[in-house]
């Protein structure tokens, strides 16, 4: 059913393989603790599980086809459930059964490219509940809409005539009040795009910003005024694809531009700010807020692309690579000014979490996937709480054989403050090839997991998630 990947001797190989069933249901067993009184809904979670088809396998951990993972939190316990998403790629490959659209980062020898980028969509990186809703989430085309229950696709959303098609990112911001908003990177019009989606699901605006190049773009800070990108200097260069590469072979590191960072005025998109940052590539940002005068923001700052040039090839052929780490990295961005100023806070993280209930305004915890330096893999092992205020941690260790994944933050029903809350997620363990669900209490990381389930299998290393309450 999830065959691991071939002509490797690492263990932690088989958080590559590829699922071989268009659904996955398993009983989950509990390991230790119990499941919280008040933790009750549907944990989601998407990432690429068909690397491989026909005999071919893909060269790079983004290229896969998206499958949605669900836990659901009842009474009775935990029920897992996985489905692929449906997308047009899917369906056409399945029924040819062999792969025929070229991939992010894979371009076999005849494949298909065209210019609408739905063909080539695998909803593969994250899944956002919204109004109802859920979300399956590419970063180069159209979000797909899925049935909450039976995660059933229902297929490409369109926001508007004038969106249809275009890109909206996999990093979607929900603010408190249920305002969705989302921007897309558009190749061909050399533009980004920005979106505010209504709490009630419909779109209130689109609009796209120029750019003097077309970066690598994958995720944003909102504000309480703003809109916040950081722009790594890896750009698009359309003669590379039409050469043959892949998409991501077609973008080039160009350090001499440095890192610039957009800031949009939520309320008037005409008014922008632009600063230049030195060089360094960026995936994710932990969140921002703003005092009206200046932009303070934290992300994951990496030297250079490494993580998506080299890391994420190398793993797909077992091999061992070598990654320099992403930093902690804040800035403030003075408007009047037009200073920025950087300052690294702490080292080896990925997958930043904040409490859902802060997005937009100040924040103290930050939470995310980390390494302790043991791990017999080149993946995370563990996690941590960073305190803005007083940059004070902790943190909690899965210790060599087990990969910690992306850990969510769930807010405690009735909770008053920022720490009510819990940290939600998946680990692979290795030693067993399986995966894992584990809670934790937001408050007290250190201790270890309240309640911790396995799934009788091991799910392909997944990239983002989100939790809906009942
Ligand atoms: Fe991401």
């Amino acid at each position: 059913m999830i065959l691991p990947r071939i002509g490797t001797p690492h263990a932690w190989a088989i958080g590559l393989g590829s699922v071989t069933r268009e659904r996955l249901a398993g009983p989950v067993e509990t390991v230790c603790g119990r499941l919280p009184d008040g933790l009750r809904g549907t944990f989601y979670r998407n990432g690429p599980a068909r690397h491989a088809l026909g005999g071919r396998r893909y060269r790079h951990w983004f290229d896969g086809d998206g499958m949605v993972q669900a836990f659901t939190f009842t009474d009775a316990g935990v029920q897992h459930r996985g489905r692929f998403v449906e997308t047009h790629k899917h369906a056409e490959e399945r029924a040819a059964g062999r792969f025929l659209y070229a991939a992010f980062g894979t371009r076999f020898r005849g494949a298909r490219l065209r210019e609408a980028a739905d063909a080539l969509n695998t909803a593969n990186t994250n899944v956002v509940p919204h109004h109802g809703r859920l979300l399956a989430l590419w970063e180069g085309g159209s979000a797909h809409g899925l049935d909450p229950a039976s995660l059933a696709t229902e297929g490409p959303i369109t926001w508007s005539e004038a969106t249809a098609g275009k890109p909206f990112s996999a990093h979607p911001s929900v603010e408190p009040d249920g305002t969705l908003w989302n921007f897309g990177i558009s190749p061909m019009d050399q533009a980004l795009m920005l979106y505010e989606i209504a709490p009630d699901g419909r779109l209130r605006r689109a609009e796209s910003v120029p750019l003097p190049a077309v970066p690598l773009v994958h995720d944003f800070a909102v504000t309480q005024r703003y809109l916040v990108f950081l722009l790594p200097p890896m750009h698009f260069r359309l003669a590379r694809l039409m050469a043959g590469r892949s998409i991501l072979g077609s973008y080039r590191w160009e350090p001499a531009h440095g890192l610039r960072a957009l800031v949009v005025d939520k309320a008037d998109w005409q008014r922008r700010w632009w600063f230049q940052l030195d060089a360094g590539f960026v995936f994710h940002f932990g969140g921002g807020w703003d005092d009206g005068a200046a932009v303070y923001l934290d992300y994951e700052r990496y030297a250079g692309p490494g993580v998506v040039n080299d890391f994420a090839r190398r793993i797909m052929r077992g091999r061992t690579p070598h990654l320099d780490p992403a930093r902690v990295t804040q800035a403030r961005l003075d408007l009047a000014t037009g200073r920025a100023e950087e300052t690294q806070l702490a080292g080896a993280s990925e997958f930043p979490a904040l409490h859902p209930g802060y997005v937009g305004g100040r924040y103290r915890f930050r939470y995310s996937a980390v390494m302790d330096g043991e791990a017999r893999h080149p993946f995370m092992n563990g996690l941590r709480r960073l305190d803005l205020e007083t940059g004070g941690e902790v943190r909690y260790s899965f210790g060599p054989d087990r990969i910690a994944e992306e850990h969510i933050v769930v807010p405690k029903p009735h909770g008053t403050g920022e720490a009510d809350a819990w940290l939600l997620g998946t680990v692979l363990d290795l030693t067993r090839a399986r995966t894992h669900l584990t809670v934790f209490d937001a408050a007290a990381l250190g201790d270890g997991p309240v309640f911790e389930a396995a799934l009788p299998y091991a799910l392909p290393l997944g990239f983002h998630g989100n939790f809906a309450p009942t």
